[in-house]
């Protein structure tokens, strides 16, 4: 029979099915190291305080060190008796070093060290997914570069609108993945305030020093009101949000890359390393990789939407429901960490099949709209400039022609005046050339802003 942590307080021992009802250890499990890192930092402190020796934190700290290890070679019994890994590591640090062991959890709770122990984690998991969009960035800026002139179709409804450089596409999910980072950075400020020393919920009347304990795990800060940090998830739900967030755009952009890789699109090749086949039909060659990604934004969205749920209408302070908030965080960080290293492999794989997105570039009057700002600033009201290219859009699809082929005495009719000066802008590459607000599709914008990045992301 294990002896629980309540020992003292209890005669009768836990059912069996309680155990199991109530365990953590099967997924907590992987919270080891940074429960390790907090109790070395809080038996230093106890030190500090003199609430146990020099000699006894090193003694605590070495042991500690020796579990690490074990666990790591795979040399460490888990059981559902022992319910989480902090009880876990307590237990066998006790089984170890006897009566010292059971001095590690002085001034502290489970309470306070698990929000401890999944900041920890938070942090080290922000950092590693900072990361893995910055890499996602340098593939969408390096295919920018590859793709140098090329020029897609715009859509907006699905529908061809206006000409963009491929280099300008690819950046749109630079600037994406941009706010994503900056929202991990913000997350990364609320994380980085240590719960530690909130006790159960109402700190202790021990004379622990937190700040100490804050400058070792290099928190920023101590969290203040001891009531507050232990049903305190926030930090937790705000990551999730930002994975969810990240998830959304590659759901897009999968989507996206779908539609373009169908026989009737073409715009996309996806090698056959990163594609499946049919167990039927010899032909196929399908973008499962894509259909994935997009498929796996449901859990990292179902993630953030089940620990919402979770939190809501909790009353102060600790309630065992928090325990479940580590098996949607570890699968929704799991989720989209590959989603992201994967999307980075396809972006460097795949090639834009230049000649048929040349080849139809001229369908869908995707210079009209630069045709219309040409009237405007030969000084038409925008409003009857709209009015006649929608009228020389009619022309050139009952003639089943561009807008380019249209004759000059058209044009004459429809914008008396404009004569020949509307060929400047009319195919989809001089529309495009025309361009020149900032953030646009302008070649030279575009060149600048690919050489911005450049910059910005080699820096780091
Ligand atoms: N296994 C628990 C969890 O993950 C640790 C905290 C338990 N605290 C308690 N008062 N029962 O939330």
């Amino acid at each position: 029979m294990t002896q629980k942590q309540w020992g003292g307080r209890f005669a009768g021992t836990t059912d069996s099915r309680i155990e199991h009802f109530t365990e953590s250890i099967s997924y907590d499990k992987r919270l080891y190291r940074h429960d390790i890192t907090a109790s070395k930092a809080h038996a230093r402190m106890l030190a500090r305080v003199g609430l146990v020796t020099a000699d006894e934190s090193a003694s605590i700290c070495a042991a500690l060190d020796r579990i690490s290890s074990r666990i790591e070679a795979g040399d460490f019994a888990y059981s559902t008796a022992l319910e989480d890994i902090h009880t876990h590591i307590e237990r066998a640090l006790i089984d170890e070093l006897g009566d010292l062991g059971r001095k590690l959890h002085t001034g502290r709770s489970r309470n306070d060290q698990v929000v401890t122990d999944v900041k920890l984690w938070v942090r080290d998991a922000i950092d590693e997914l900072d990361d893995l969009l910055a890499k996602l960035q340098q593939a969408c800026v390096s295919a920018g570069d590859r793709e140098q002139g090329v020029i897609l179709p715009g859509y907006t409804h699905l529908q061809r609108a206006q000409p963009v450089l491929a280099a300008h596409y690819y950046l749109a999910y630079v600037e994406k993945f941009e706010r994503d980072r900056e929202r991990l950075r913000d997350a990364r400020k609320r994380v980085n305030v240590l719960p530690l020393g909130a006790a159960a919920l109402a700190g202790t009347s021990l004379p622990i020093d937190r700040h100490a304990v804050a400058a070792d795990l290099g928190f920023v800060d101590v969290a203040r009101n001891s009531l507050d940090v232990s049903s305190d998830r926030d930090f937790l739900l705000e990551y999730v949000f930002t994975l969810a967030m990240v998830s959304l755009h590659l759901s897009g952009w999968a989507e996206e890359w779908i539609i373009w890789s169908t026989t009737e699109f073409r715009f996309v090749e996806l090698p056959d390393e990163f594609c499946t086949g049919s167990s039927i039909m010899p032909h196929k060659k399908n973008p499962d990789v894509l259909e994935l990604v997009r498929g796996k934004s449901a859990r990292a969205v179902a993630a953030l939407n089940g620990l919402m749920i979770l939190v809501k209408g909790l009353p102060l302070a600790y309630n065992r429901d928090l325990q479940e908030d580590k098996v949607a965080l570890f699968d929704c960080h799991d989720t989209v960490a590959a989603c992201v290293q994967i999307a980075a492999a396809v972006i460097d794989a795949a090639r834009l099949r230049r000649e048929v997105i040349a080849e139809r570039l001229e369908s869908g009057f995707l210079d009209a709209t630069t045709l219309m700002e040409l009237l405007v600033m030969r000084g038409m009201p925008m409003r009857s400039a709209h009015e006649v290219v929608g009228k020389l859009v009619r022309l050139g699809e009952e003639r089943g022609c561009r807008l380019a082929d249209l004759p000059e005495s058209a044009f004459a009719e429809a914008a008396p005046g404009v004569g020949s000066a509307v060929y400047e802008v009319l195919g989809v590459p001089r529309a495009l050339a025309a361009f020149r607000s900032y953030g646009s599709t302008a070649p030279a914008e575009v060149e600048r802003q690919l050489s911005w990045w450049r910059d910005r992301l080699a820096a780091g």
